[in-house]
């Protein structure tokens, strides 16, 4: 695996979570995986027994020193790209400083990370070569066409989480990462082209180069074919549909587990929830709502951003508040910082009614999913979503945007009957959308015998990865099942293309430097 994140090490949200327990999960089915990740400081910090492995020369943000170390609470080797210049001394920002701007220096970043994926694919000493190179999101994008370039012999399957992310750069960048002009000719005459608007997207290399493509969720592989969800990447993918499908997420089931969390006030089960009720108390204490068990408890936990419709969200909390006097909220969340004013000003307005933290807190994540009865979900676009199934196993009732994975994940609960319903899924993205739809959970909230029979069908909905995993295998498996000659999938031309532009790493990682600021 390559990726930007994997939890516990680095994460910045749901991509971390994936790509640890899917790994995971793998390992479990018997595929021998390991995570190629950055060398963050705060990775550094979290692993366990870090052992350099050598060094990765000529990267295009310069030398790496390779560690292997292992994960806290998993069997899942990791691979840290120490490059202290790139990933160090960054403060808590994964890809953007304390003012949300983006590191001027992302694109050395990731290239360097999908270069060196590019290079253990081909051998380096000390690891394993991969047979298969699973790269995830944009940071990990150049992944498949520099294996190609390299003449590696694995097969390269990428995986989109979230192709509002593209990774675009200017094309004057292209020979920092070694990649050849010709790649960046207009796409009509140059099929392999990876040039996009008039930039060199991460985004689009990953897509027309990689042998498969996965998308987070069945309906978001669907989705993201349309103008709509495809953030103009929708042509590109519709030119390599035959490589792509859509493969729901799993959670990690022992993590997420409302019997075993050190997190939370009390245990519980699904046929036993006096422990969520104790949570219940235990969050409306600790937010300074009133202790009310009968009071309808809203949790909104999210990235506080466009895609997770939390300026529409702040619009309809006052309605909500002013028509629903006995129900409370509670606001994990950080993000934009007029979304985080707007709510600041809302929970002064509304003492006692709407509880906030701004701030990331992963034990106040799952003291949020446990103490809550309703999870607001609302999304623009969500190509999986994994609260929701957070918040499901521990019988808090999502009310959802009809999108992506939540869409795949959650059984809407029709009028007057429960059947196999998890929750509530509502299209459009207004107010007055949200509005009604949490109307709907609240007239099911007050009658206790439906609320009970969502809650058992949401905690024993299956979230684990068994299935998705067991699809992820066999995706490797077909792709390596043919035994193919080392190189036999490198195309010759770009291997030497590219071997006849190695210059002095140092020399090119400054004149990068200087061509993003000039650039910037
Ligand atoms: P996305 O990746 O689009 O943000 P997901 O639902 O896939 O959405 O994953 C979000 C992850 O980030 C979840 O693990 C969620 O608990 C976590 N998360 C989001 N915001 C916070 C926060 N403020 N504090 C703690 N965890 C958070
Ligand atoms: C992205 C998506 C989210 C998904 C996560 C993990 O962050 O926004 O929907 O759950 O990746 O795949």
């Amino acid at each position: 695996m390559v990726a930007a994140e994997a939890a516990p090490l680095a994460k910045s949200g749901g991509l971390g979570d994936m790509v640890s327990s899917q790994s995971m999960a793998l390992r479990r089915r018997g595929v021998d995986v390991s995570i190629l990740l950055p060398g963050y400081e705060c990775a550094f910090e979290r692993v366990i027994a870090p052992t350099p492995l050598g060094y990765i020369r000529d990267l295009p943000g310069g030398d790496a020193r390779l560690w292997r170390a292992a994960m806290p609470d998993s069997d899942v080797p990791v691979l840290l790209l120490q490059m202290d210049h790139l990933f160090a001394g960054r403060g808590s920002g994964l890809y953007q400083d304390e003012c949300g701007r983006d590191y001027i220096d992302n694109f050395a970043r990731f290239a360097s990370l999908s270069a060196a994926a590019a290079r253990i694919a081909t051998g380096v000493r000390g690891v394993k070569r991969p047979r298969v190179v699973h790269a995830h999101d944009w940071h990990a994008g150049l992944t498949p066409l520099l294996m190609k370039l390299a003449g590696a012999s694995a097969r390269s399957v990428f995986t989109i989480h979230n192709l509002a992310f593209q990774g675009n750069y200017p094309l004057g960048l292209a020979p920092y990462a070694g990649i050849p002009s010709e790649l960046l000719a207009p796409a009509p005459r140059e099929p392999r082209s990876i040039e996009f608007y008039d930039t060199l997207s991460f985004m689009k290399a990953a897509i027309v180069h990689a042998d498969r493509l996965t998308a987070v969720s069945e309906r978001y592989a669907r989705e993201i074919l349309t103008p709509h969800f495809g953030n103009r990447m929708e042509g590109v993918l519709a030119a390599h549909a035959h490589k792509l499908t859509g493969i729901v997420n799993g959670i990690d089931d022992a993590q997420w587990n409302p019997l075993d969390d050190p997190a939370l006030a009390q245990p519980y089960s699904h046929d036993d929830l006096a422990g969520k009720h104790a949570c219940k108390k235990a969050l409306q204490h600790s937010y300074g709502l009133r202790v009310d068990p009968f009071a309808p408890l809203v949790a909104i936990g999210s990235r506080l951003s466009a895609q997770k419709l939390a300026d529409v969200v702040c619009e309809a909390l006052p309605a909500a508040l002013a028509r629903w006097p006995r129900v409370q909220f509670v606001v994990l969340g950080q993000g934009d910082a007029a979304i985080e004013q707007t709510l600041r000003g809302l929970a002064a307005a509304w003492p006692g009614r709407l509880g906030l933290h701004i701030g990331y807190d992963e034990a106040r994540a799952h003291r949020l999913h446990a103490g809550a009865d309703i999870l607001l979900h609302a999304s623009r676009f969500e190509p999986c979503g994994l609260t929701q199934l957070y918040a499901m196993r521990y019988g808090t009732i999502p009310v959802a945007s009809r999108v992506g994975g939540l869409a795949d994940t959650i059984i809407d609960c029709p009028p007057r009957a429960t059947n196999q319903a998890t929750g509530f899924l509502f299209d459009g993205e207004r107010a007055s959308d949200l509005f009604h739809a949490l109307g709907r959970a609240f007239d099911a909230f007050a009658q206790p015998q439906t609320w009970r029979v969502l809650q058992r069908n949401a905690m024993q909905r299956d979230s684990s990865w068994q299935t998705s995993a067991a699809r992820y295998h066999e995706l490797y498996l077909a792709l390596t099942g043919v035994p193919g000659k080392p190189g036999a999938h490198a195309p010759r031309n770009l291997s030497a293309a590219a071997k006849s532009r190695r210059t002095s790493t140092a020399q090119r990682h400054r004149r990068a430097l200087a061509d993003v600021r000039r650039i910037a």
